[in-house]
């Protein structure tokens, strides 16, 4: 038997043991969907998400939506009413944003590789470019003159310290990220003068942290090092975007981020910050801590087989829909997302037993060596924070088959 990640808080059980997503049974989800595999994300969880932030932030700390975790296009509707921007990385972000009616939100298009469409595109939709490179620089201001209007441009810089205790760290290397700092104050000089809307500087030193205090410290240095950057291009700071790191509980022995603990360190680094950045307006730019416990990923067992005295449960869905969960396809059983039984939500765990998916390889594995209550062909298996990083990042054409189907409730 293998730990799985703990089950989000918000999830209960009916009368009658189904799971309750938003409080419809998930049976009753997947037959208003037409069937399984299923991404179900509650908006509830998302709006107590943002609540959360909101209510532990400073004022005027700026909350922007990462379309990257999960660009759903009703759940960045719904979310639309209550951050105050969203970041984009092409124009398939910028587009759903549109489709979403989000066309008139604040937006940094931020990311490397962006294409001269993509620059034009998000100058006419009034988005901030957080420009990666001096050559992207140039691009961005070729880019506004062929499409006629003063564009919003950003720098971001590479940051020389990381969060050491992030999954996914992004500073203190060589990088394609951003403008190492030496380099930044000439690149904003530039802007300046060639006449764009200088609108800051952009900092992201890595992911996937739930370690308070790590995440703290990296927002003191972030502070620290925009200040002496400000201090030498000799202008104050408009905007600083502290990028994310936020991570969610969903690997075993994994404890919640504690957000209050963030906040009130956050909070702390700005009281001191130094003086080029007495006016600079501040945001964060979350996504999977905003979005990845909202979602339940449903899949139907097809399956159920022995081999050398352990059990397997085959399920019509896998890692083409929730890489994550199966360790990225190339580890087996890297570390168990939570799982469980949906039509038998609560039971008591009978048996130890590998849950996989239908694709052709032995490392399509959603649950490893798992407790479960005993499941059948034709029971629900429920993999939980699928919300962030699931559907839009799994490589869905593999073996041709059914996509899944998604629905916010
Ligand atoms: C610059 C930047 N900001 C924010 C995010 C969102 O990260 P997360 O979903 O871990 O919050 C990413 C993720 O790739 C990123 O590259």
């Amino acid at each position: 038997m293998k730990p799985t990640g703990p089950i989000p808080p918000h999830f209960a059980a009916s009368d009658s043991g189904q799971l309750l997503i938003g409080g419809y049974p998930a049976e009753e989800l997947v037959a208003e969907a037409g069937g399984t595999p299923l991404f179900v994300y509650d908006n509830n969880i998302v709006g107590a998400q943002v609540a959360r932030f909101k209510g532990a932030m400073a004022d005027g700390i700026g909350l922007n939506y990462a379309v990257t975790a999960n660009p759903y296009e009703p759940l960045l509707e719904f979310l639309g009413r209550y951050v105050d921007g969203f970041r984009v990385v092409s124009l398939g972000e910028l587009k759903r944003l549109q489709k979403a009616k989000l066309a008139g939100i604040p937006m940094n298009f931020a990311g490397p590789g962006k294409l001269d469409v993509e620059l034009e595109e998000s100058v006419k939709a009034g988005a901030t470019i957080s420009v990666e490179s001096e050559g992207e620089a140039l691009r961005a201001i070729r880019a506004a003159e062929r499409v006629g209007i003063q564009p919003k441009i950003s720098v971001r810089v590479t940051p020389p310290f990381t969060i050491e205790a992030g999954r996914v760290t992004m500073g203190s290397v060589a990088s394609p990220f951003g403008v190492d700092a030496d380099r930044v104050p000439s690149v904003v000089q530039g802007l300046i003068e060639a006449g764009v809307d200088w609108r800051g500087l952009h900092m992201f030193a890595g992911a996937q942290c739930l370690d308070s205090e790590a995440l703290a410290e990296v927002h003191r240095l972030t502070v620290i090092h925009a200040g002496e950057i400000a201090d030498a291009i000799g202008a104050p700071l408009p905007e600083l975007n502290l990028g994310s790191g936020f991570d969610v509980a969903c690997k075993p022995g994994d404890e919640p981020l504690d957000i209050d603990k963030v906040a009130v360190a956050l909070n702390e680094t700005l009281c001191n910050a130094p003086s080029p950045l007495a006016t600079t307006r501040f945001t964060i730019e979350l996504g999977r801590w905003l979005v990845g416990e909202s979602g339940v990923y449903l899949t139907r067992v097809l399956d159920r087989t022995e081999s050398c005295g352990q059990t397997f449960l085959t399920t019509d869905g896998g890692g083409h829909h929730l890489i994550g969960a199966t360790g990225s396809l190339g580890e087996r059983g890297m570390a168990n997302f939570p799982i469980a039984v949906a039509n038998r939500f609560g039971a008591p765990p009978e048996e130890a037993v590998t849950v996989t998916g239908c694709l052709c390889t032995p490392f399509d594995v959603l649950g490893d060596q798992v407790a479960l209550p005993r499941a059948e062909e034709g029971d629900l298996i429920a993999v939980f924070c699928a919300g962030a990083y699931g559907l839009s990042a799994s490589p869905q054409a593999w073996e041709s088959r059914p996509m899944a189907k998604e629905m916010l409730v």
